[in-house]
């Protein structure tokens, strides 16, 4: 049976990799990965949102993050290693499901699943594009190397002056307008993948299923609204 092989045969004398590789291993690995990065952007964005109480606030709240110092960085080796599993996962169960499928059916039936769930592979592809440009800008200072130079006194000590930096960054209409048409996609990416997640993780039914994917669309697109606020506020006040 597909769903059962083994991927690889050095998985064949070990249970517990022959589990990773089984079909509800794969989508195990998918979803708990998922859920790490949801926590990660909600998080993500509780954090951002306090630009809207000002320079000082947005300001410490970035300091406090860089003054974790190692625990920042188990932090984000942890996001690497859930973000590289789960594209790995997610094309593990896609040349599965590929191998698993007949081949070319004279008549095509059109099937039942939502925009959303067709195009996660390419909204998954555009997200982490868009994450590749976001730490490039907001974290390498590659696309503004002047970011690196803003500095800022808080309580009499010299930091890095990040409202400034999201401020100037944003007044950028093309970088305004292409972030908040890549969170448009985050949105779309979620709508799916949170439903789905709940479903592999045995949290819901096939009675639950509709209330599940109303709250995982209204959680995407909350998601949504909140990170555009800020372009879209620097835009026409900023
Ligand atoms: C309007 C939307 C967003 C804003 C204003 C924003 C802002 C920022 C800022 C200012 C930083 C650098 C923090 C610092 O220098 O201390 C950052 C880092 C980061 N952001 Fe965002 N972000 C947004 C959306 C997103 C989204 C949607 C994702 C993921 C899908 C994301 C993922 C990340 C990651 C992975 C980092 C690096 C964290 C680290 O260095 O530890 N951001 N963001």
């Amino acid at each position: 049976m597909a769903g059962h092989a083994p991927s690889s045969s050095a998985a064949a004398g070990f249970p517990v990799l022959r589990w990773f590789f089984s079909s509800l291993g794969k989508k195990t690995v998918v979803a708990v990965t998922g859920l790490v990065l949801v926590g990660f952007v909600t998080g993500h964005l509780l954090g951002n949102l306090t630009f809207f109480f000002g320079p000082d606030a947005m300001n410490t709240y970035a300091m406090k993050l860089q003054a974790l110092g190692p625990l920042l960085w188990v932090v984000r080796i942890g996001l690497l290693v859930a973000v590289g599993l789960h594209i790995v996962f997610t094309m593990l169960l896609w040349k599965e499901n590929q191998a698993a499928t007949p081949q070319k059916y004279a008549v095509k039936a059109p099937m039942k699943t939502t925009i959303f769930a067709r195009t996660m592979r390419l909204t998954g592809l555009i997200v982490l594009a868009f994450v590749a440009f976001h730490l490039a800008h907001f974290t390498l200072w590659l696309v503004n190397p002047a970011f690196a130079g803003y500095q800022t006194l808080l309580n009499g000590h010299e930091v890095h002056d990040v409202y400034r930096m999201v401020v100037v960054g944003f007044q950028n209409p093309f970088v305004s307008g292409f972030y908040i048409l890549s969170l448009a996609l985050v949105a779309f990416h979620l709508s799916h993948g949170v439903a789905s997640l709940f479903q592999t993780l045995g949290l819901t039914n096939q009675t639950l299923r509709p209330k599940f994917e109303f709250l995982a669309r209204i959680f995407a697109w909350t998601l949504f609204v909140g990170y555009s606020a800020i372009p879209v506020s620097i835009l026409f006040y900023g």
